[in-house]
Parts: C-alpha cells; sequence; structure tokens
C-alpha cells in the first residue's frame, strides 16, 4: 500500500517537475517526507463506490437482464412530455424555484426514434405478417404497452431482440427465460425459442406449446446453450395464422451469488474487489430528475420486476430500474458494504427544470425517506419492513447513511432539508445524516448534519494544484465530508492516465486530510461502451468489463 502510494507521490511530482519543460529550463525541485510525522488516519469508511443509472451502468451493466425493452415500454413518452425527433422535452409549464423562469424552449434530452427499440420482426413466409405496439390488453399498471403480433394467413415471423449491443451467450450455460403472452386472436400454431449467433448459428433451439387461454400466461424455463457467442440475439419464432401478444420477455444468465432478478457477475466482480467501504444508491442527477415529475421513486423499484413501471431516466434513456432498493441492499450485503441511499429533497435538478414541490407537500417527500430507512432497517412487523420480508429478507440490511438532495442548494434547500433533517433524526438517531451541500456558507443555513457532499470534476492541473484543498477549511466539532463525486473528467478525452495520477495526488490530499474527509466515491462509476458519455471509472461490453486507469488508482488506494 505504502510502496503504490510513495510510487504515485514520485510519478506525480515528476509529472509537475518536468510538464511543459525542456532540459535546460528544468526547474528544481526538493521534496520533504516527513517519515517520523504521524498523519490522520484513514478511516475504513474511506473508499466507497457511487452508483447511478447512467451511460447504461444499470440496464446493459450491472444488472444482468439480457434482453432490452423487455417491457415494450422504450417507447412511452412520459407524462406531460413531447417528442421531436430524436429529442424529448420536458414539460414547459414547470417553473424554476431559483430562478421562477419555465423551462427554455430549447432544454431538451436524448430520445430513441425507433418505435421499438432494440426488437426487430421479420416475416420468414407467408405475407401480410405485422407486429405493433399495443394498449388494448395491459399485462399489469407497470406494463400497459404489449406487442401484438398479427398472422392473417398461415406463414411464418421472427421477432428477435439484440440486447444490450448483442448478448454474450455461452456453451454449456443455462439462460433463465421468463415470458408472457395472451392469445389474443386464437394463435393457431407453434413457437420455437432460439438463441442465434451474429453469423446465423443456432446456439438454442426449443419448441413451446402456446396456450389457447386468452389472457395474459407466463412461461418460464431454461434455455441451454450448445455453442457460444458475445453477439447473439434472442429470437421467437412463430408459425401458423392468428394474434399472439407478447410483453415481459426476460432472459438472465447466472448472476453473482446466483440471485434472481440479480448482477452480472464479471462486473459485480470488479467492483467487489475495489473492497468498496459502502455503495451510493440510486445517484446521481437521477434522484432529482429531470424535472420533479421523473425522479427516482425507490418503492416503484422494489418487488416482481414484471410490476415495476421503470422510467425515462434523466440520462437519456428508458431504464427498467430492475437493480433496484432491494438490489442494491442485497448487493451492499453480499460484498460487504454499507449502504447509502440518496432521497429527493422536495426539489428536481436545479441544472435542469428545477422545480420544486410546494413546501405543504413536502410531508410526502419525508415520509418517502423514511420509508425507505425503515424497509431496510426495521424489524419486520413495520409496514415497509414487512414488504422487505415479503420480498425475501427477513433481516435488517446494513443501510448507514442517508442524504439529502442532490447538488440542491438555495435557501429553499435549507428550509426544506431542515425538515427532513429533524424528522430523520428523531427516528433514526444512528443513521448518518448526509447534506448535499458542498463546502459553502450555506452550511451555515442549516440546523444540523453529520456530513457535507462535495463534488469535484475538472481538470488534471486543478486536481494536482488542489492537494491541499482540505487543508483549508476549518474543523467542527462532529461535522465530516464525504465527497461524494470526483473524477478528473476534462482535458483527458474519454479518461486517460494523466488524469488518473492526478486523481491519485488529490485522493493523497483527502487521506492527509482524513481527520475531516472520511469518504469518497469516485463518479461516474461505469458506462457501456455503446453509450458514452464524459469519463467513467470501468467500461463495459456485454462480453466484457476493464478498469480504466482511475480504477486502478482506486485499486490501489
Ligand atoms: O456523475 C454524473 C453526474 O454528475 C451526477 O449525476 C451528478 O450528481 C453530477 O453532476
Amino acid at each position: 500500500h505504502t510502496t503504490m502510494k510513495q510510487l504515485l507521490t514520485s510519478l506525480t511530482a515528476l509529472l509537475l517537475v518536468s510538464g511543459g519543460c525542456t532540459p535546460e529550463e528544468e526547474p528544481e525541485a526538493t521534496i520533504r517526507i516527513d517519515l517520523a510525522r504521524r498523519g490522520a488516519d484513514i478511516p475504513t469508511s474511506m473508499y466507497g463506490i457511487f452508483f447511478e443509472e447512467i451511460n447504461h451502468a444499470g440496464d446493459g451493466g450491472l444488472y444482468a437482464e439480457l434482453i432490452q425493452n423487455r417491457g415494450f415500454e422504450d417507447s412511452s413518452v412520459p407524462e406531460g412530455y413531447t417528442v421531436k425527433g430524436d429529442r424529448i422535452f420536458p414539460p414547459a409549464d414547470r417553473t424554476n424555484h431559483l430562478t421562477g423562469a419555465r423551462p427554455h424552449p430549447d432544454l431538451s434530452f436524448r430520445w430513441n426514434p425507433d418505435p421499438i427499440p432494440a426488437w426487430r420482426f421479420e416475416q420468414l413466409e407467408g405475407s401480410g405478417a405485422s407486429a405493433e405496439l399495443t394498449r388494448e390488453y395491459p399485462l399489469n399498471e407497470a406494463s400497459p404497452t404489449a406487442l401484438k403480433v398479427t398472422l392473417p394467413e398461415k406463414g411464418r415471423i421472427a421477432l428477435s431482440n439484440c440486447g444490450f449491443w448483442g448478448m454474450n451467450i455461452e456453451k454449456g450455460k443455462g439462460y433463465y427465460l421468463r415470458m408472457n403472452t395472451s392469445n389474443g386472436n386464437r394463435f393457431e400454431g407453434r413457437a420455437i425459442l432460439k438463441l442465434v449467433a451474429e453469423d446465423g448459428t443456432e446456439l438454442c433451439n426449443r419448441p413451446l406449446a402456446i396456450d389457447p387461454d386468452r389472457t395474459w400466461c407466463e412461461y418460464t424455463g431454461q434455455l441451454t446453450a450448445t455453442g457460444s457467442d458475445p453477439h447473439a440475439r434472442f429470437v421467437i419464432e412463430l408459425e401458423g395464422t392468428g394474434t399472439l401478444l407478447l410483453d415481459y420477455v426476460s432472459l438472465f444468465p447466472e448472476t453473482f451469488r446466483n440471485r434472481i432478478n440479480g448482477l452480472r457477475n464479471d462486473i459485480a466482480q470488479t467492483l467487489e474487489a475495489l473492497h468498496p467501504a459502502f455503495v451510493r444508491w440510486p445517484g446521481g442527477c437521477i434522484v432529482e430528475g429531470i424535472d420533479l415529475s421523473n425522479r427516482i421513486e425507490w418503492k416503484k423499484t422494489i418487488g416482481d420486476p414484471k410490476n415495476r413501471p421503470g422510467i425515462y431516466d434523466t440520462w437519456g434513456y428508458r431504464a427498467t430500474m430492475g437493480f433496484g432498493y432491494h438490489e442494491f441492499l442485497q448487493f451492499c450485503e453480499d460484498i460487504g458494504a454499507a449502504g447509502m441511499f440518496v432521497c429527493n429533497a422536495g426539489i428536481g435538478c436545479q441544472g435542469r427544470v428545477g422545480d420544486a414541490c410546494r413546501e405543504e407537500d413536502l410531508d410526502a417527500f419525508i415520509q418517502d425517506a423514511l420509508d425507505a430507512i425503515d424497509y431496510a432497517l426495521g424489524d419486520g412487523t413495520t409496514e415497509w419492513s414487512r414488504k422487505r420480508v415479503e420480498n425475501g429478507h427477513p433481516e435488517p440490511f446494513t443501510l448507514d447513511y442517508i442524504e439529502v438532495g442532490n447538488e440542491n442548494h438555495s435557501a429553499m434547500y435549507a428550509k426544506y432539508y431542515n425538515r427532513f433533517y429533524k424528522r430523520i433524526r428523531e427516528a433514526y438517531p444512528d443513521i448518518t445524516i448526509i447534506t448535499c451541500l458542498p463546502m459553502s456558507e450555506q452550511l451555515g443555513w442549516i440546523d444540523g448534519y453529520d456530513m457535507n457532499d462535495p463534488h469535484f470534476y475538472n481538470f488534471p492541473s486543478w486536481f494536482y494544484s488542489n492537494t491541499d484543498y482540505f487543508d483549508r477549511f476549518p474543523r467542527e466539532e462532529g461535522h465530516k465530508t464525504y465527497v461524494g463525486e470526483y473524477a478528473c473528467n476534462m482535458g483527458v478525452g474519454a479518461g486517460n492516465m494523466e488524469g488518473a495520477l492526478s486523481e491519485g495526488a488529490f485522493i493523497m490530499g483527502m487521506e492527509r486530510n482524513s481527520d475531516l474527509v472520511t469518504m469518497c466515491s469516485y463518479a461516474p462509476l461505469m458506462e457501456n461502451t455503446k453509450c458514452r458519455m464524459g469519463v467513467n471509472l470501468i467500461l463495459v461490453r456485454n462480453d466484457d468489463v476493464i478498469g480504466r486507469s482511475s480504477y486502478w488508482v482506486e485499486r490501489m488506494f
């Protein structure tokens, strides 16, 4: 450990000393290391991970589901939003609580204009067959849209799902299927389920007898692969006549610790190898939402994934929230980490729409946060902890931290935060309450906090010249700092060694100040490389996971 840090110190010093100089003008520098003086003890809580559904870190990343758009809801436009081509616009009637302004007419986000994303329909024999979305016979409230396949005359069709940019199918492995069908207009014929390699080779071929019942029924079973391909797809072939409705088509590989609705083994192991002291969930801006209506609501992320509505994500795609609140707590338990839940403070993302709930409506938000804590920590007799038991976990989870809001500030935030603080402190005296305020004078506006949460995204030069950032802050009894997000993400392309070294330098500054900074987490944690944005710690493909240089810096520390 010490050796690695010394190595980083030397490399960092080397960069600082030699950067941009010709050999003749190379300045002299002396580095004095006082080995006799003992610094602050680095707390065991120091290094954690920050999870957010951004860049497909969940769907197409950690969450093991192989089918993309499994509920046929990916093209459902959130209420009040408007789609134009490949952009989606938030409701125009919201007001930013800081500026009083309506959303700028240009404020828009990524939208996939494909009417049925990730699915492809092909007629193999006969003619006139079609596949279209319908809301005629909803599977349930969470998944109102279904796919209606019609074969007006005898024919054969194939419906294929490409997964998240290919499915990594491995020979001899079993894949767990859940598929819901409704025999709309008496489909008569047969179905075949297949796993097919990119070159067309069949890796699995299994007939399925369709129930003549009209109402929804679920087929479950295992598909075993007879060959491997990292870019395979899942195919449903129908041969016959009539109409068949399909919904919630889900396919899982073996998961981390064999959890149902679980996580990808390779990615979960990559995270586990960091030995994170804590895991933060669900983010990030996603906590706040583009506007308040599309914030993450944890209660909609628990229970049977078939009954979860998912959400059009703040980051421009629809997310299933399959890696929901329960799965997050379970993952913490599986890797020996403490949970950190971030709740909405009654305020939407101030950098987006920035609407806020009315003061008289805030109690519902506070209660929602209290319920989340109850779900994790209650003894199984309280309302929400009973649901945890129903969901298969009788014992309480480890949830040590709650953060109120994400990157919010303002007098309204302070007022709202104070109400959360009072209620949470009264009900849970031992939980660590984090305010999302950075190192700012606004900390003086709030009634109390255990930790605050500054975020740092910058150039390498900033990180190198701010290793003393925390030296400057006065220590206050009982107040600690959690650097919830940091990354050298400017001037380093998609991330490079120089950025990673500068983070190392900054981390050493946090460690030196670890009487104040007792926790930190790099952000964002992960990207699917097919959906890249910014600089992320871990790069994921359907068949691979790679820790970038910054990952190895984190891992050393
Ligand atoms: O890490 C990505 C985003 O950056 C987070 O969602 C947000 O909190 C920050 O602005």
